[in-house]
């Protein structure tokens, strides 16, 4: 797994400046265009999972990038995939909770009917910057009754602390600045 996360450190791009002046973005395009890169974020991804939870019944995942990545690791464990939208784009009876970004304010909803009381479910994104998108989750999942056994993503920026703003819940990521 290590020749793994190589493959992967080497397909994140940095932008100074983006989508504001101060800001290091980390693109994670590259790993997107490379089947091998992306093979190997799921398999590292399904590896975490088999090894640390026990029945997962959903993964759950955020709006946008969140869905380039889920997907893909729910149909390797045989489970569903689940969406936290931004506000106002889901159809029927939905559920939302405002969160603060690093670079902007948004809400995050989901469908009512998306996950049933007691179900475990298992977040994913690209990446952990302040937490606020993963934790706005952590609350939707809250309000429906259903269990976090973890989050995970393919980035964390360290500095920004977002797993403290995350605890009790774990975060499981790949490739850390
Ligand atoms: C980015 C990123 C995460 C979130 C991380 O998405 O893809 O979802 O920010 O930041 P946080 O930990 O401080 O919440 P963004 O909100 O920029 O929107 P997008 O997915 O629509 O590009
Ligand atoms: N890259 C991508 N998405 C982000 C970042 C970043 O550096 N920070 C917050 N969301």
């Amino acid at each position: 797994s290590q020749s793994k996360l190589q493959l992967l450190q080497g397909h994140i791009r940095d932008f100074q400046d983006f989508p504001k002046k101060g800001v290091l973005f980390r693109d994670i395009c590259p790993i997107l265009k490379d089947p091998a890169s992306l093979t190997a974020v799921t398999d590292l991804f399904e590896e975490h999972v088999k090894k640390h939870y026990k029945q997962v019944d959903l993964i759950v995942g955020m709006d946008a990038r969140g869905f380039l990545f889920g997907p893909l690791l729910a149909q390797r464990l045989g489970i569903g995939f689940v969406l936290v939208r931004k506000k106002g784009k889901l159809p029927g009876p939905t559920v939302s909770v405002a969160y603060d970004l690093e670079y902007g304010k948004a809400e995050a909803e989901i469908q009512e009917d998306a996950v049933a009381p007691g179900q475990k479910v298992v977040l994913i994104d690209d990446l952990l910057a302040t937490g606020g998108t993963l934790y706005a989750a952590c609350e939707l999942m809250r309000k429906q009754k259903a269990e976090v056994l973890g989050c995970m993503v393919v980035i964390e920026l360290k500095e920004l602390k977002g797993t403290d703003r995350l605890k009790p819940h774990g975060v499981f990521s790949l490739v850390q600045y």
